[in-house]
């Protein structure tokens, strides 16, 4: 299980046809779900929210919740549908999370936790992970995070995606909680300098894989196992396209934007014979020709005609006209 490179989980981005896009770049990078209430994956459409393609693995299921028996049943199903991975939620802030009791604000109660990870690792055998913070409000972050990873490891986890700065749980919205609570990589460096058994994945603010791969390397004596990008990948898909050369020593063909959209326009034909509205895929390809000529052109023809013709295809292989013809005017 390799979480050398990872693509992180987010709400209303990371669904199965992003997924599929961002496979396009990386044959390696380990894909994460949206995060999922373990009740609405018990009692809600399954299929819908829990369906993949093949081509998505390796690809990780998030859960949210902090009830033990509520979690495993969650899991378990979550294995039945071939994820690789179950990993638990313990970073988000948002105030309809915390009124759940799930989220960010279980680092405050580790017990309860290694105990939702011990019902969890009774009812499945893949692997069981935890995305968490360095801390929550005024508590110190090394005796948290300490705390926190010395009870939950001896309930059976050994990878730990931490991203590196503090949740804010009273007065910062969840968009500021990615953005005013200041990093500290160092932490990170901490844990696995204690528990270098660990695999300890590092997330927060980086934006590139270049950038990734020098803070995981050797630094003041230690290396991380990992690193997870979320926002710079949304923005800018395309750079990550030698992530398999960099992380994995991979060295195969690198597809060309246009190679990608033309592999596109086959998966929305797919998609509109399965009644998908095509805005739904193009909604994530915005970025794809991020500091191009024409990047401005490209985003608003699909964000104009996508949702104007949600069952027409075509729609794509216009933009990328568009783009093209922009292009060599300007050459
Ligand atoms: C739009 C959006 C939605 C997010 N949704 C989730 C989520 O569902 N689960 C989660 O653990 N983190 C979520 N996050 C946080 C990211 O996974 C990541 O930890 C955070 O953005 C920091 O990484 P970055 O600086 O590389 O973006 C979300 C972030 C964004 C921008």
């Amino acid at each position: 299980m390799s979480h050398k490179f990872c693509i992180a989980p987010m709400i209303d981005v990371t669904n199965r046809h992003c997924r599929f896009f961002f496979r396009k770049f990386s044959k390696h990078a380990r894909l994460y779900t949206e995060m999922i209430v373990a009740d609405s994956i018990i009692y809600g459409d399954k299929d819908f929210l829990l369906g993949f393609d093949e081509v998505e693995h390796p690809v990780a299921l998030q859960i949210a919740g902090s009830d033990p028996l509520t979690l495993s049943k969650a899991a378990l199903i979550g294995e039945q549908y071939g994820y690789d991975e179950i990993n638990l939620n313990i970073g988000c802030p948002s105030k309809r999370v915390q009124a759940g009791n799930f989220g960010a604000c279980l680092m405050a109660h580790p017990n309860l936790v290694a105990e939702c990870i011990e019902r969890i690792k009774e009812k499945i055998k893949i692997p069981v992970t935890i995305k968490c913070r360095i801390g929550i409000d005024d508590h110190n972050p090394d005796e948290m995070l300490t705390e926190f990873v010395e009870t939950t490891k001896n309930a059976g986890v050994s990878t730990y995606i931490i991203h590196a700065r503090k949740a804010m749980l009273d007065g910062l919205d969840p968009k500021q909680n990615r953005e005013i609570p200041p990093l500290d990589y160092d932490i990170v460096r901490m844990i696995k300098r204690k528990w270098p058994e660990l695999n300890i994945i590092l997330n927060g603010g980086i934006l590139s894989p270049y950038e990734g791969k020098k803070e995981i390397s050797k630094s003041k004596g230690i290396e991380l196992d990992g690193v997870m990008l979320g926002r710079a990948v949304q923005e800018n898909p395309y750079s990550i396209v030698d992530v398999d050369k960099i992380f994995f020593n991979d060295d195969k063909k690198i597809p060309s934007r246009i190679e990608i959209v033309e592999e596109m326009i086959s998966y929305l034909e797919i998609c509109v014979k399965n009644n998908v509205p095509i805005n739904i895929v193009t909604q994530n390809m915005f970025g794809l020709f991020h500091g191009c000529r024409g990047a401005k052109l490209w985003r608003s023809y699909l964000s104009h005609e996508a949702p104007r013709r949600r069952d027409d295809p075509k729609v794509l292989k216009e933009a990328l006209n568009h783009i093209i013809s922009f292009q060599n005017q300007a050459a």
